[in-house]
């Protein structure tokens, strides 16, 4: 298993990384404020490892993402844990626009001391300059649409970034750049692998979808066994094993020819798409 996470590595490393990371820190520059997205179903597991280094002395508000699609119960204990360690948080549903709004004032909240030094400095009120980051999947183009509004408008070049970008003003209070930075999502370890393949944010084949069926079928026996059973309408007898499960899955469903490899994708897609119900992959 070990060695299939590294294969996903190997497609980043090193020269992938250092491109990534090098174009982010460059953008970042001139961005007052950087909103980094994180999947609210993975919220540890969608986070970049070298976030902390590329936006040093950069303000930024973690947005969590799919708040539809995760646990409710638990995203309010990451909002509260990053309370507690002062770490600007939002939860968002980029779909039906659930706190996008938030967006702006909070910056501009975060960003008060610095506008109220230029301010004093005799210089224009500007709208906040922001970029999104965040690693694949993790719905960076679906915020960036929601948060453009009919009455966004391009705004060109703005000096002191190398390559051409496009700015679109929000309002007159925000200007976002159009192109968001793609992180590179964490290798590290087997646990976040699976979950960045089961939120599709690292591409299932990576990892023996076995492995990735039996982790999640455990796991929503351990942590939401009724969702489970709601689902699929099945139940074991004894101990929960997941090859019990799928082959009691099997013979419910009447799979023809031993297709495993199709009760698997039955199972992956109805979790990707949120159909065995809200499910938080990362705890606190
Ligand atoms: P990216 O730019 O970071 O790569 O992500 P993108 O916006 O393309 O979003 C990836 C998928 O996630 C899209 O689904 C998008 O609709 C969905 N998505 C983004 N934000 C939210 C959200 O807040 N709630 C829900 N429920 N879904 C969200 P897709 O087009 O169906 O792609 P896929 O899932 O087939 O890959």
């Amino acid at each position: 298993m070990t060695d299939d996470i590294n294969k996903v590595a190997i497609s980043w490393y090193p020269g992938h990384m250092a491109k990534a990371k090098n174009e982010i820190i460059d953008k970042v520059k001139i961005m007052d404020i950087v909103y980094v997205l994180l999947d609210a179903r993975i919220p540890y597991s969608s986070m970049n490892p070298m976030i902390d280094e590329i936006l040093k002395n950069k303000k930024k508000i973690y947005i969590m993402t799919k708040a539809d699609m995760a646990d409710f119960s638990v995203t309010l204990k990451w909002e509260k844990y990053f309370r507690e360690h002062d770490i600007p948080s939002i939860v968002v549903d980029s779909i039906s626009g659930l706190n996008i709004k938030k967006i702006e004032s909070y910056s501009r909240e975060l960003l008060q001391d610095k506008f109220q030094k230029e301010a004093a400095r005799g210089m224009k009120k500007r709208p906040i300059r922001a970029m999104i980051v965040g690693i694949p999947n993790v719905g960076k183009s679906t915020l960036i649409n929601k948060l453009v509004n009919k009455k966004a408008t391009v705004v060109g070049n703005k000096p002191g970034v190398t390559k051409a970008q496009q700015w679109i003003r929000l309002n007159e209070n925000l200007e976002l750049l159009d192109t968001p930075g793609v992180l590179w999502p964490k290798f590290e370890d087997r646990t976040v692998g699976i979950h960045l393949a089961l939120t599709g944010a690292i591409r299932d084949e990576i990892l023996p979808k076995e492995d990735l069926v039996f982790y999640l079928l455990r796991y929503l026996n351990d942590y939401y066994p009724d969702n489970l059973v709601n689902k699929y309408q099945i139940t074991l007898d004894g101990k929960f094993n997941p090859i019990e499960y799928v082959m009691a899955f099997y013979k419910k469903y009447n799979i023809k020819n031993e297709d495993y490899d199709r009760i698997y994708d039955m199972i992956l897609n109805d979790f990707k798409n949120g159909r065995i119900g809200r499910i938080s992959l990362d705890r606190v």
